[in-house]
């Protein structure tokens, strides 16, 4: 083994960078056996010094990230401060003073993973990031290596543990979104602002990368249609029960039947309680991956929290450590297929419609006819009357989002129909 050690610098000592710190200290033997030199913590940079935790060397603090990655002497850079600013211009520095980055940014590499893919291949450096993705699941790996072999047709996920958290709440609970948030934010899975999970943009960020692991082709924030869970309500979820479904927030990724497109989206769906993915509770995040030989994969645990997210930066320090030793690097971004990242219109799947209209001769039939005029085949339809008023629920078959959009503002010009209460996509079917 070599003596000299291998030298880490650690951007950010928040919840999940003193847990690197603390696994990286007790389990300091282990990890130069399993690496083949000793890694040494060299320095950690921090915004501020009177907030870093007890058990972190007081010693290896800094303010000055920039001065910490241009050492000239480091590695390897952690990164898990997050957001764009300052972490960009970090990780650039780190690749151009030779170092690699073991990244848990999925905001970064949602937005600009093919810019520092290209610099990390510049400099000869490896770029590693599973803790970007669903925390502690071992999944950019086996799509980016496992899988290398095989063709990734869809990817289909629970990538938001604080969404996750507040959808089975309400599931189980009968509660509303607000309680359920309330629940949530008390017991620490959501943030004071919760916009980020809530509104989808942290899982858009997540399908973005899958996507373009999976599909090898270029996939940015940008290109994932997201829609938030905001607006579930406790009539979806008993609508959901009455079809033996539940709802969870998706990501899903998938190639177009023809093979040469690909979408990405994030939103809220119903899923029927016998899919996996129904089964996943609390703040757990699972990820249901379809491929051409291996068939239907499920990868499933903690998807946030300290130890579990050191527990993937863990992984990526020793895997790209032992490639410095080796004189090599890993993979890089492979982006070859040059697949059209279609828009959501194009995406077909199934819907369910909530309508509230007027009881009376011929309003079936009429609701009817739109749908057949826009070609959005019924699957099926429930209907309650109460007053002179009735709740329609149409079930669809499969149609394009473009269509159903098209029939969704028919419907909403005709007279009979009062309002649309609640549009939601049915799933994993
Ligand atoms: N806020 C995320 C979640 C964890 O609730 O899953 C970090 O991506």
């Amino acid at each position: 083994m070599r003596t000299r050690p291998l030298k880490v610098a650690l951007l950010g000592c928040g919840v999940v960078g003193s847990e690197v710190t603390r696994i990286m200290t007790t389990h300091a033997d282990d990890l130069a056996a399993r690496i083949g030199a000793p890694v040494e913590l060299a320095g950690i940079a921090v915004r501020r010094p009177d907030r870093v935790r007890a058990g972190v060397p007081a010693e290896l603090i800094t303010t000055d990230a920039t001065a910490l990655v241009k050492r000239g002497d480091i590695d390897v850079v952690v990164e898990v401060i997050g957001g764009i600013e300052p972490a960009r211009t970090l990780i650039t520095t780190a690749f151009e003073h030779g170092a690699s980055v073991v990244s848990a940014n999925k905001a970064l590499l949602a937005e600009d993973g093919a810019a520092l893919h290209a610099a990390a291949g510049q400099h000869g450096t490896d770029l590693y990031y599973e803790a970007a993705v669903a925390g502690a699941i071992p999944l950019i790996r086996p799509l980016r290596e496992s899988l290398a072999g095989d063709k990734v047709n869809r990817v289909l996920g629970i990538v938001n543990g604080t969404t996750n958290f507040i959808l089975d709440k309400m599931d189980s609970t009968g509660a509303g979104y607000q309680e359920a948030l309330d629940e949530a934010t008390a017991l620490g899975y959501a943030e004071a602002d919760p916009t980020a999970d809530v509104e989808g943009f942290d899982a858009a960020a997540k399908a973005a990368i899958l996507a373009g692991i999976a599909f090898h082709t270029r996939v940015r924030l940008d290109d994932v249609h997201r829609e938030g869970m905001t607006e579930v309500t406790a009539a979806d979820f008993a609508s959901a029960k009455e079809m033996g479904c539940t709802i969870k927030l998706l990501a899903i990724c998938e190639r177009a039947a023809d093979g040469r497109s690909v979408t990405a989206r994030v939103h809220p769906a119903m899923i029927p309680l016998s899919h996996p993915l129904a089964s996943v509770r609390e703040a757990y995040n699972a990820v249901f991956v379809e491929a051409e030989a291996a068939g239907q994969l499920m990868f499933y645990g903690p998807g946030a929290g300290g130890a579990p997210t050191a527990s993937a930066v863990l992984g990526d320090l020793v895997a790209v450590c032992r490639n410095k030793l080796a004189g090599t690097t890993g993979p890089g971004e492979s982006a070859y297929a040059r697949l059209t990242v279609s828009p959501m219109d194009d995406v077909v799947t199934r819907y369910h419609i909530s309508l509230d209209v007027a009881d009376k001769p011929g309003v079936l039939a009429q609701v009817a006819t739109v749908f057949a005029e826009h070609g959005v085949s019924i699957d099926t339809v429930r209907q309650q009357g109460k007053d002179g008023e009735a709740a329609l629920v149409v079930v669809t078959h499969r149609a394009p989002d473009a269509a159903l959009s098209a029939t969704v503002e028919a419907l909403r010009r005709l007279d009979t129909v009062r309002g649309v209460a609640s549009i939601m996509r049915v799933e994993g079917e």
